[in-house]
């Protein structure tokens, strides 16, 4: 554990906390799947959002806040829809101490069409640093956990990142982004030069879990243009807290304000990103 972080609070333990409530939302969002009744869309008309993703959300900020009254709380639909009111919001509650970033149901189109791929997302950063991060999919009951220093775990069994040492060695994951003027065109550029080079690409709809798969060496590397926090925090401490490398496409450290994200096993990184560059696929 790095001494500078405190993971209790009045005795009680932040990662517990994320754990408990990850796992009652996530088993609430499953005991929904094919019976939500309201759906409607946000930004574009492939960004939907039904009373299940507000009921999970409210389920996790009522938990956390039960526990950690003082914390401040950004979760997805809190926020206004699109780039600019995420961005906007985070920079609201990049100030807090403490910062729980929620993703409640990320996969909200698997979700609705009843496709078993979607997860909660949790983390919490301390002074802008993520240091509590769980990513549960109800769908396999696998919940998987990091704390900043101390490893990333799914079911008691430590997470190590892939070992290929090639992209053309590598399983890459990545999106297909519901903003279709600027995130959509970019990624698809991105999958258009790496399909040919990489063993295959897997795209299953929740960039959380696809960061999780990096984390357990499932996945070799992900990227996707356009995230936003919600959707990589918890991921992201999950991959380096695996021995794995998450930045943004132009290399830059992974922090909060990163929407185009690469994560790996770390030895393609540089491989990956000199190929999204040469593809115009970075922004
Ligand atoms: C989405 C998922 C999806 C990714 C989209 C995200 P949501 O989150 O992570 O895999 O491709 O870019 O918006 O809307 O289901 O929370
Ligand atoms: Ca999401
Ligand atoms: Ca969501």
């Amino acid at each position: 554990m790095a001494e500078t972080h405190r993971y209790t609070l009045g005795g009680k333990s932040f990662t517990a906390v994320a754990v408990n409530t990850a796992a009652k939302a996530g088993e609430w969002v499953h005991s929904k799947l094919g019976n939500y009744s309201n759906l409607s869309t946000k930004y574009s008309s492939s960004d939907l959002v039904t009373e299940v993703d507000k009921g999970s959300e409210t389920l996790i900020r009522n938990l956390i806040h039960t526990h950690f009254p003082d914390h401040a709380f950004l979760g997805e639909e809190g926020v206004g829809a699109g780039p600019a009111a995420s961005s906007q919001a985070l920079r609201k509650a990049a100030d807090s101490e403490y910062l729980w970033v929620v993703d409640p149901i990320d996969g909200t189109t698997n979700f609705v069409h009843g496709f078993p791929f979607f997860s909660v997302s949790i983390a919490l950063a301390y002074r802008g640093e993520v240091i509590v991060g769980v990513v549960y999919d109800p769908s396999r009951d696998e919940l998987f956990v990091a704390e900043k220093g101390k490893g990333a775990y799914v079911r008691g069994k430590r997470l190590q990142v892939a070992p290929q040492r090639a992209l053309s060695d590598s399983l890459l994951g990545s999106g297909f982004p519901a903003d279709r003027d600027y995130a959509l065109p970019c990624n698809l550029r991105g999958i258009n030069a790496l399909t040919p080079k990489v063993r295959n690409i897997r795209s299953a709809g929740s960039a959380a879990l696809h960061l999780a798969y990096v984390a357990a060496g499932r996945l070799t590397g992900f990227w996707e243009i356009g995230l936003n926090s919600w959707d990589i925090a918890a991921g992201a401490l999950l991959v380096q807290e695996a021995g794995g490398t998450v930045s943004d496409t132009l290399g830059n450290p992974y922090s909060l304000e990163v929407r185009n994200v690469v994560a790996s096993n770390g030895l393609i990184h540089q491989e990956f990103l000199d190929e999204l560059a040469a593809a115009g696929a970075t922004k």
